[in-house]
């Protein structure tokens, strides 16, 4: 049985709904809380007992490398200035990093999010592979993507990640139509882009989280590019289940903190702001003051 050892970080992205500050600020880099959204998706990861992560970069935003990197230098001017609890922040971070190999790809075009995994083809070989979109957190006791691994291991399949949306909000997402097999657990038969409510074939949308096979590398390179010419993951699978391939969807236990647009970052940040043990507190109490 085969278990997953890889996950591939696609943060090649032009984060366009984020401008102006995405200019200098990746999406990836905004803050939840205190905490750029990366971290959360690198502590999933790791919290997974996956030891090994691509991160797909863009020529121009490789930031992803400066922040995994040990700072020397300043931990040697934070110890000068004895600055411990600094210093202990940044110890954490660097413990956080220390068992995961990293490798990064780059993507010389922003291509689309299929493109960006296919750059990761030769490094990922015959192995099956978690993908994690760099804007998708969930809080989980259990982190989403093990909850996904844990199907993987018994079907042997690709696994999508499913959350079930009030019905106005459906049409903004990629929504599957489905076939129930077990408790969560459903065999995708389409994946339709952002429909018209009434078209809706379910009320499940998904996450960006997957477990992928390396057939899926095939199914990239065989799809016709989209009408801005990007090449993306949702088609090749549908063009895998048109084939007859076997996909599978399951609706993770957890809430879907979405960080793909400013109004979906701002509710995620505030949310997560307002549970935290340390500043939710004042917080609440400084929003009652205002209101
Ligand atoms: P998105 O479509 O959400 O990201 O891709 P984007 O294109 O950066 O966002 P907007 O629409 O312009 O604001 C999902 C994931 O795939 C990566 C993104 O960085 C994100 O993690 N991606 C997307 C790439 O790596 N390369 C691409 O060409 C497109």
């Amino acid at each position: 049985m085969e278990n997953i050892k890889t996950a591939i970080v696609p943060v090649a992205g032009l984060s366009t709904r984020f401008l102006p500050l995405s200019k200098v600020v990746p999406k990836e880099f905004w803050p939840l809380v205190d905490k750029p959204v990366i971290q959360y998706i690198i502590e999933e990861i790791k919290n997974s007992g996956i030891e090994q992560i691509i991160f797909i970069l863009s020529p121009k935003n490789k930031k992803i490398i400066d922040y995994i990197k040990p700072s020397l230098q300043l931990e040697k001017l934070l110890k000068e200035r004895k600055k411990e609890d600094s210093l202990k922040e940044l110890k954490e971070l660097e413990k956080l990093f220390e068992s995961i190999s990293f490798s990064f790809v780059v993507q010389k075009k922003a291509l689309g999010d299929g493109h960006a995994i296919l750059q990761a083809a030769n490094l990922i070989g015959d192995d099956p592979f978690a993908c994690l979109f760099a804007d998708d957190i969930v809080e989980s006791k259990n982190p989403c993507i093990s909850q996904l691994i844990k199907i993987f291991k018994t079907c042997q399949k690709p696994v999508l990640s499913l959350y079930r949306l009030p019905k106005e909000k459906i049409s903004s997402y990629g929504v599957v139509s489905i076939e129930k097999i077990a408790n969560r657990l459903f065999k995708i038969k389409e994946i339709i882009e952002k429909p018209k409510i009434e078209q809706a074939p379910s009320d499940l949308a998904i996450v960006g989280k997957y477990i992928l096979t390396p057939e899926i590398f095939d199914y990239l390179r065989k799809i016709k590019p989209n009408e801005k010419g990007e090449i993306i993951l949702a088609n090749a699978l549908n063009l895998m289940l048109k084939e007859g391939k076997i996909v599978y969807g399951y609706e993770f236990e957890g809430k879907w903190l979405e960080c793909g647009n400013k109004i979906e970052w701002l509710k995620s940040h505030l949310y997560l702001s307002l549970n935290h043990p340390q500043y939710g507190p004042e917080l609440k109490k400084f929003l009652k003051e205002i209101n």
